[in-house]
């Protein structure tokens, strides 16, 4: 089968990371299902697809829930009869720390971020089996392999795709299916316009929270383009033997550069000092 047979389904295709993912891996020559929950932000893609002629077709899909993925799976395979790499790239971030948010909001951010990639891989790897090859990228985070205060909910989130990653790795590869976790550090998108934020009035941490969200709101704005984000995943998947990690930006690499080199005491150390002393 040639590249341009293939096909590709990326979750969360209205902006950031996921628009520019759809766009890169159709310019690759993938036959592209750009999948967002509300496809009245679809605008955008549909232009530069008919600009540069892209095999892009937009459908809806809100990864919370079940039945939304049941049909955009149905229609993929019934108009393309298969799906050879899934992008697990929707998401958001809330904000407030361990006390000020509650159990129904940490379950939130999960249902967003972990509980709807086992909904997907559910789906789309009986697909990748039954064609005996696909690859599964999941978008995590540097904040996948770093905790630190104000987005504990997002962090745990995050962590805990990593931990999945790994397993679908040693479960999956016999199977031909290989998986890849995206390990991006602070990305120029939406996803500061879009979080959520915990009601954080009058908490003892009111302070720590705000200091964390002005803090990530000026990295971003010196923050790699997703554009990045997306030439690292095609360049990823196009590897015969993908690795199980690819991280993008410098400041990530620094950051998990530092926590390879120094003790967990000595690199909890060197996060405070970046955190407060700056
Ligand atoms: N930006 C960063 O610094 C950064 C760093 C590391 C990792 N990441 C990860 O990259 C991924 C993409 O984020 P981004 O930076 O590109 O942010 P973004 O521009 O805010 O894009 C997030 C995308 O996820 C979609 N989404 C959210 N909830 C959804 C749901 N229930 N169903 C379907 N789609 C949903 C959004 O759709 P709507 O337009 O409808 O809201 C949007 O398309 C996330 O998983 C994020 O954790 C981002």
């Amino acid at each position: 089968m040639s590249a341009m047979e293939k096909v590709a389904l990326v979750t969360g295709s209205s902006s950031g990371i996921g628009y520019e993912t759809a766009v890169a891996l159709a310019k690759e020559g993938f036959h592209t299902f750009a999948s967002m929950r509300d496809t009245s932000k679809a605008t955008q893609i549909q232009e530069i697809a008919k600009k540069d002629n892209l095999k892009i077709d937009v459908i809806e899909l809100d990864v919370d829930k079940a039945e939304s993925v049941d049909s955009a799976i149905k229609k993929i395979s019934s108009e393309a009869g298969r799906i050879d790499v899934l992008v697990n790239n929707a998401g958001y971030i809330l904000f407030g720390c361990v006390e000020d948010t509650s159990e129904e909001e940490f379950r939130a951010q999960f249902e967003t971020n972990f509980f709807s990639v086992i909904r997907l891989i559910q789906k789309v790897a009986p697909i990748m089996r039954k064609q005996g090859s696909g690859i599964i990228v999941n978008i995590s985070s540097i904040a996948g392999r770093i905790g630190f205060p104000g987005t504990p909910a997002y962090i745990s989130s995050k962590f805990a795709l990593e931990g999945l990653s790994e397993c679908m790795r040693y479960e999956m590869a016999p199977q031909g299916i290989k998986t890849i976790l995206i390990e991006p550090g602070v990305i120029k998108t939406k996803i500061f316009e879009n979080m959520k934020k915990v009601n954080f009035d009058g908490s003892p941490y009111k302070e720590l929270t705000e200091k964390v969200i002005s803090g990530i709101k000026m990295m971003s704005e010196l923050g790699t383009q997703p554009i990045d984000v997306a030439r690292t995943i095609v360049k990823a998947i196009k590897e015969d033997d993908p690795l199980p990690r690819y991280i993008v930006g410098n400041d990530a690499s620094m950051f998990l550069e530092a926590k390879k080199m120094k003790t967990d005491i000595d690199f909890e150390n060197y996060i405070k000092k970046e955190l407060f002393d700056s």
